[in-house]
């Protein structure tokens, strides 16, 4: 009976740490994008993926200042910026207001911050041969679209590149 109820103290001790981590992984968030100078690309992605880290030497080459996260978990970062379930990619970025979701050209990161659109983000799903740090050694290329997430989450195509 005494174990018992030290088995019920412990899982009420571990569910509540749980709940404060969360927490405090969503207020760390919300605090380092609030710290960020509002050019800086803020990328989160997994220690492993080489295919970030080539997104943003694309990203650095255009000229942008880039912060990278390594994380181990993306999906509560995309939940808490918005980016609409099954648009995933590889890693998730976040500049002045809007997120960046995968292998999105420069060019129309810079489009969009000019343009300042009452959007969330852009987002290239998947990803596609031939974009931004996917371009192998072979040269193959898929057209592939840059979607726009508007500020009530509809969906449309940014720009389309590839033939
Ligand atoms: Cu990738
Ligand atoms: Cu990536």
């Amino acid at each position: 009976m005494k174990s018992l109820a030290l088995l019920v103290l412990v899982f009420l001790l571990l569910s509540i740490d749980a709940c404060a981590q969360r927490a405090s992984d969503s207020a760390g968030l919300n605090a380092l994008l609030a710290s960020a100078d509002p050019t800086e690309v803020v990328t989160f992605k997994n220690a492993s993926c080489g295919c970030c880290s080539s997104w943003v030497h694309h990203m650095q080459s255009a000229g942008f200042k880039v912060r990278v996260e390594n994380v181990a978990d993306l999906t509560p970062i995309r939940e808490s910026l918005g980016v609409p379930a099954n648009y995933g990619s590889c890693h998730t970025a976040h500049v002045g207001k809007f997120f960046i979701e995968g292998h999105v050209p420069a060019e129309d990161v810079k489009r969009l911050l000019a343009l300042q659109l009452p959007a969330k983000g852009l987002i290239v799903p998947g990803m596609p041969n031939g974009s931004p740090g996917m371009t192998s050694a072979g040269g193959h290329q898929d057209p592939y679209d840059v979607l726009l997430v508007a500020l009530d989450g509809t969906v449309t195509v940014f720009a389309h590149h590839g033939s």
